[in-house]
C-alpha cells in the first residue's frame, strides 16, 4: 500500500475530528447561559402539567420559541429562559400558534373550555379535544400553561419595526391624525370595538378585562405620551402578542386605524390615573338593568295579552 493513502485518510479523520470539536465540544464548554427571569422552576403541580403536555404531544402542533422574525408571538426568547427545561418541548411545527407567552393571556376557565372542546371558544379550530383528561390532569396542565412566559418582560424600549415605520410614512397622508375630527371618528370606532376591554375612558377597566390576567392597557398613563404616531399605528395594527389584544390590521381598514391613532393620542394624561382593576363583573359601577331593556318587549307583549317569556318564543 502506498503511503499516500494514509496521508489522505489521516486528513479525512482530522477534518472529521475538527468538525466534532467545533460543533459539539467547543459550544458545550464555552456556552454557559445563566437563568433569566423567564426561566421558571416548576412546582410539582406545574411539572405534572408539563409531563401531560409532553405525553399528549402538544408540541407536535405548538412551538415554544420566539425568534427575531416571529413578531406575532411576543417578546423574543433567550437561551437562559430554558435553564430548567429538560427535556425541552420546543417543538418544530406551528400548526397552532407559539405558546411561549401564553401564560396570563387567558383565565383558567378559558383554557378549561378550550381543552374540553376548542370549538367552544375558537370556532373552526382544528385543535383536538382533550375532554378525556381527568379533572386533576386538567388543573395541572392549566397550571403549567399559565407559567409560560409569565416572567418575561419587555427588555427594550419598543419602536415599531422598520417595515411598519415605512408603511406609516406612506399611509399617514390619508388622515390628519392631529385633527379633532379624526379623533372624534376614532372615538366612535373605539366605543364599538375597544371599550369592552379598554374601558369607556381608556383606563383599561372595561367589563371584559375581568376575564384576563394580562389586563388591557390603561391609555391614560403618562407613559403613553412618549408613543409616536407610528408606534400607535403599529400596536393597533399588529396587536400585542401573548395578550388578548387583537391584530386589528386583519379586520379594520387603514383609515379606521388612523382614526383610532388620532383618538388614542388624546388619552394619555400628565398625571397617573389609578386604575381600578376589574376582577369580577360585580365591581362594575352601573350594572346593566336588563329590565329596562325589556320594557318594550313587555309593552308589546301586553298588547297581545302575553307575558315576556311567551313573547320570546
Ligand atoms: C393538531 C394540532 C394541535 C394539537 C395536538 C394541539 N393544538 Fe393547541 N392549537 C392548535 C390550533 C390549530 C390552535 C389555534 C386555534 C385555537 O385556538 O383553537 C391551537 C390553539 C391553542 C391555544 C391558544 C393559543 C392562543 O394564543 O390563542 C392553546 C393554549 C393551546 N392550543 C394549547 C394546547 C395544548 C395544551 C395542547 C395539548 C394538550 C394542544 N394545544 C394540542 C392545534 C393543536
Ligand atoms: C379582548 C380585549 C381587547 C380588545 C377588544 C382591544 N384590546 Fe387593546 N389591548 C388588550 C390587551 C390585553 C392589551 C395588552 C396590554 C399590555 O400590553 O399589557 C392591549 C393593548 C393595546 C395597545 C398597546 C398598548 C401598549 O402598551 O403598547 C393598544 C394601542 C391597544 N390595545 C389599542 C386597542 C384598540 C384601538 C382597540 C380597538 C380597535 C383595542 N385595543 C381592543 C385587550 C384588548
Amino acid at each position: 500500500m502506498r503511503i499516500n493513502y494514509f496521508v489522505a485518510g489521516g486528513f479525512v479523520v482530522l477534518i472529521f475530528l475538527v468538525i466534532i470539536f467545533v460543533t459539539t465540544v467547543l459550544p458545550a464548554s464555552t456556552f454557559k447561559p445563566t437563568a433569566t427571569p423567564a426561566a421558571h422552576k416548576y412546582t410539582p403541580m406545574e411539572l405534572a402539567g408539563r409531563n401531560i403536555y409532553r405525553r399528549e404531544g402538544c408540541f407536535y402542533c405548538h412551538t415554544q420559541f420566539v425568534r427575531y422574525q416571529d413578531r406575532e408571538s411576543g417578546e423574543m426568547v433567550l437561551a437562559g429562559d430554558y435553564m430548567y427545561e429538560t427535556p425541552h418541548v420546543l417543538g418544530t411545527e406551528r400548526t397552532g400558534p407559539d405558546l411561549s407567552n401564553i401564560g396570563g393571556k387567558y383565565a383558567d376557565g378559558w383554557h378549561r373550555a378550550h381543552h374540553d372542546n376548542p370549538r367552544k371558544v375558537k370556532p373552526g379550530s382544528i385543535m383536538p379535544s382533550y375532554s378525556y383528561l381527568t379533572e386533576k390532569e386538567k388543573e395541572q396542565l392549566i397550571a403549567y400553561l399559565q407559567t409560560l412566559g409569565a416572567g418575561r418582560k419587555m427588555t427594550s424600549w419598543v419602536v415599531p419595526p422598520q417595515e411598519l415605520q415605512d408603511e406609516y410614512e406612506h399611509v399617514k397622508a390619508f388622515v390628519n391624525v392631529n385633527s379633532s375630527a379624526a379623533a372624534n371618528s376614532g372615538k366612535g370606532i373605539f366605543m364599538q370595538n375597544c371599550a369592552q376591554c379598554h374601558g369607556m375612558t381608556g383606563e383599561g377597566n372595561g367589563p371584559v378585562s375581568a376575564t384576563m390576567i394580562k389586563k388591557p392597557a390603561n391609555f391614560t398613563r403618562p407613559f403613553y405620551t412618549q408613543y409616536s404616531d407610528a408606534m400607535w399605528y403599529y400596536r393597533v395594527k399588529e396587536g400585542v402578542p401573548g395578550t388578548r389584544m387583537p391584530r386589528w390590521g386583519k379586520t379594520l381598514g387603514r383609515e379606521q386605524m388612523l382614526y383610532l391613532v388620532a383618538f388614542l393620542k388624546t388619552l394619555p394624561k400628565d398625571t397617573q390615573t389609578v386604575q381600578e382593576e376589574i376582577t369580577s363583573l360585580k365591581q362594575l359601577d352601573n350594572p346593566v338593568d336588563l329590565d329596562d331593556n325589556y320594557k318594550y318587549v313587555d309593552q308589546a307583549a301586553e298588547r297581545y295579552g302575553a307575558s315576556r317569556n311567551e313573547a320570546f318564543k
